[in-house]
């Protein structure tokens, strides 16, 4: 994108909400939390743009990247927060999915962390999983790959399996991610495609408008950002647990 082009986004929030100090804080999180990513990446990727596709469903939401330091934030600490309870597991293999990835901005996020063994993204707009993929390229490791499905639908997490074809399941802990991508129904399908194939189901949640689906479905709430209630809806997240095991209850309780 050229200056101009910059600029002139600059000026559409401006327009649309101000020119007063929340569309300029607007603007300052537009350039730091959007834009700077992939300028810091020499322009190797391609993330901060919007695409609003012509959907087959009123649910599925159009692609806007996750805020940069939100989505580092909501790993770090669901990661902290499994280690601290899981610390004498050593088998175990814990993966990162974006559930409506879009570009793959969080992927090359999760990326950062040495933590993930594997990272997939599932995206159901084709031209979104084809950037996804070119801006994967930019990465030196090789476990990450973008799967072009629906999350609706079983094919999307045959296809993650397949790339896991000779882990044990039990091992896997899955870092789940959705930024509000899609509306209730969509989200109560897959999670009950998640919860029929894995254990053990961390639930990255941003902008968690259906954060009750979860909680009817056997998850538990273990973490939340720390913002106040007035916060612009791209800092607010909740993170979720689900686990298969009888002492869930008892994990959970005290926290
Ligand atoms: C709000 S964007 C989030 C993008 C990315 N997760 C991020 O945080 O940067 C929502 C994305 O979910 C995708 N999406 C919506 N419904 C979907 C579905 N049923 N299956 C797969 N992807 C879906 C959209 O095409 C869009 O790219």
């Amino acid at each position: 994108m050229s200056v101009n082009s910059f600029l002139k986004n600059y000026r559409n929030i401006l327009n649309y909400h101000g020119y007063n100090f929340y569309g300029f804080k607007r603007v300052i999180d537009q350039i730091l939390e959007v834009d700077f990513f992939d300028f810091s990446r020499g322009h190797k990727v391609h993330t901060a743009f919007i695409k609003t596709p012509e959907y087959t469903s009123d649910q599925y939401m159009h692609y806007q990247p996750a805020y940069t330091s939100v989505v580092k934030e909501m790993i770090q600490l669901s990661v902290a927060y499994y280690t601290s309870i899981s610390y004498s597991d050593k088998s175990r293999f814990p993966i990162f999915v974006d559930l409506g990835c879009g570009s793959g901005k969080t992927l090359l996020i999760a990326e950062q962390f040495p933590y993930f063994k594997s990272i997939f993204g599932i995206e159901i707009d084709k031209e979104l999983s084809n950037i996804c993929e070119q801006n994967l390229q930019s990465l030196s490791s090789n476990n990450n790959f973008c799967i072009n499905a629906n999350v609706e639908e079983k094919q999307a997490i045959n296809e993650l399996l397949h790339f896991l074809d000779d882990t044990d399941i039990d091992d896997i802990t899955v870092f789940a991610f959705n930024k509000n991508s899609y509306g209730q129904k969509v989200l109560e399908s897959s999670l009950n495609l998640l919860k029929e194939k894995f254990n053990n189901i961390f639930y990255l949640y941003q902008n968690p408008v259906f954060g009750q689906v979860l909680l009817d479905n056997g998850f538990y709430e273990v973490l939340s950002d720390s913002k106040n209630s007035t916060v612009h809806k791209n800092y607010k997240y909740k993170i979720y647990h689900y686990t298969k095991s009888d002492h869930s209850h008892e994990l959970h309780k005290n926290k």
